[in-house]
């Protein structure tokens, strides 16, 4: 009863109004979500975010993934959609496309992959069939679930073959790579990496992909920012696939891509749409294109410099201290830090740092003898700390909080302590001013 008086009420006050109006006066307030974005917002702001994987975008780059494109259905590609009304879309995709190659040097880009892994499902799905052998690096030496893992999609449909590191060097080992590739004729060799300091050799993992007739993929989701800024060596065009997520050092929204020779092109779109998604994420894709107009202009190459010392220096800060580095050091944005010296774990580790406003992903370190759940390190990146405006100097005081609260990990009040030291930094280089 008391519905249908509440319902009769709301069409008396909406009876003069127009259907747009009335959608609008009927969306209830969502105090729930709004509030909890604000938090988040809030929590972003006052704490280091030494997650490998995470940056901060543009406002721009919000403003595009906001904008009313999230209305639109355009399954298909620029030209041959399966909807009506994709004249505006279309320009958007094409803007995106034609950026991603020129930033990539790529001859063909697919900018529809929704993330990462689908990126990578949709590569393989182009030129593998189920069954065929891939050869990918092992999730806990730094690859990722994607390149073969059993618990994933592609260690299930695929007959997979993974290589580590080095024991000694924790380096890519090529003479192991080499030899299991002659040994098991792979189709397909997956290269890069989820937590890998060093230099990628693409022209190296395609001499040994060509001696063996396999195709070469490089996943590059990490240092995508570095190789745009042309600080880290291109995959092409030695890799006959490139993917990669937009949202990690090239600073754009979640998402991915997918770059590849030309006689790959065809393969790669029908994999993608209609192999493994539906409609595109138009308000995505508008950001993805904001995202490599920035990353084309020259402030881009000086902000990936940055990224690049103030990873280095972050290391050696840590090293200075004691702590172990895994490979030695770091040439990109990211390093792992091996804590066994410290008698701590990496869980024990992540939780500590948190509690003193520091947010890190723990991390298996080559050969790790502790629980993937626990494990004996941490991953630490610089991407979001030199999108926030921090250099070198802040380095040093970011090395000495995280010591300070790995020496006290059973602290409160110390933790507690460096919490207001970090909040104190973070206010003075604020994210969205
Ligand atoms: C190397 C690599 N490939 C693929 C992915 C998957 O990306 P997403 O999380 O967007 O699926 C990641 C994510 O961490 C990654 O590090």
């Amino acid at each position: 009863m008391k519905r249908r008086i509440m319902l009769a009420m709301v069409i008396a006050v909406s009876s003069c109004a127009t259907g747009t109006q009335l959608a609008r006066n009927t969306v209830p307030q969502d105090s729930a979500i709004f509030d909890l974005i604000d938090r988040e917002q809030h929590r972003q702001e006052h704490t280091i975010n030494l997650i490998a994987s995470e940056n901060y975008t543009s406002k721009e780059v919000m403003r595009a993934s906001a904008s009313p494109l999230t209305n639109k259905y355009a399954e298909g590609y620029a030209g041959k959609r399966y909807y009506a009304g994709c004249e505006v879309i279309d320009d958007v995709e094409r803007i995106a496309i034609a950026r991603c190659k020129e930033l990539f040097n790529a001859e063909h880009a697919n900018v529809q992959p929704h993330a990462g892994s689908q990126a990578n499902m949709a590569a393989y799905f182009a030129v593998l069939k189920p069954g065929d052998t891939i050869l990918g690096m092992s999730l806990a030496e730094g690859g990722h679930l994607t390149h073969g893992h059993p618990v994933n999609f592609s260690g299930s449909i695929y007959n997979v073959v993974q290589y580590k590191v080095h024991p000694e060097t924790h380096l890519l080992d090529f003479d192991e790579i080499e030899k299991l590739a002659l040994e098991h004729k792979p189709k397909l060799i997956v290269c890069g990496a989820s937590a890998y300091s060093r230099t990628i050799d693409f022209a190296r993992f395609a001499a040994i992909a060509k001696k063996v007739g396999a195709l070469l993929m490089a996943d590059i989701a990490h240092i995508a920012g570095l190789v745009a800024a042309g600080l880290h060596p291109s995959p092409f065009p030695h890799a006959d696939i490139a993917t990669s997520t937009t949202h990690k050092t090239l600073r754009g929204p979640r998402g991915a891509i997918i770059l590849c020779k030309k006689e790959l092109a065809a393969a790669v779109d029908k994999a993608v749409m209609p192999g493994t998604q539906g409609g595109p994420f138009m308000n995505v894709i508008a950001a993805k294109a904001v995202a490599f107009h920035e990353a084309l202009d020259s402030s881009f190459i000086r902000y990936q410099e940055q990224v690049i010392m103030n990873a280095k220096a972050l290391a050696k800060n840590l090293q200075d201290k004691g702590y172990d580095i895994v490979a030695g050091g770091t040439d990109n944005h990211l390093f792992i830090v091996d804590l066994r010296s410290k008698k701590v774990s990496g869980r024990a580790t992540e939780l500590a740092l948190q509690k003193a406003g520091i947010t890190c992903s723990r991390s298996c370190i080559p050969f790790d003898p502790a629980k993937p759940w626990i494990t004996s390190g941490v991953r630490f990146g610089t991407p979001g700390l030199t999108t926030r405006g921090m250099g070198v100097a802040q380095m040093a005081q970011v090395a000495d909080f995280v010591d300070r609260a790995i020496m006290q990990h059973a602290d409160e009040d110390a933790l507690n302590a460096i919490k207001q030291e970090v909040e104190t930094l973070c206010a003075q280089f604020p994210i969205y001013k």
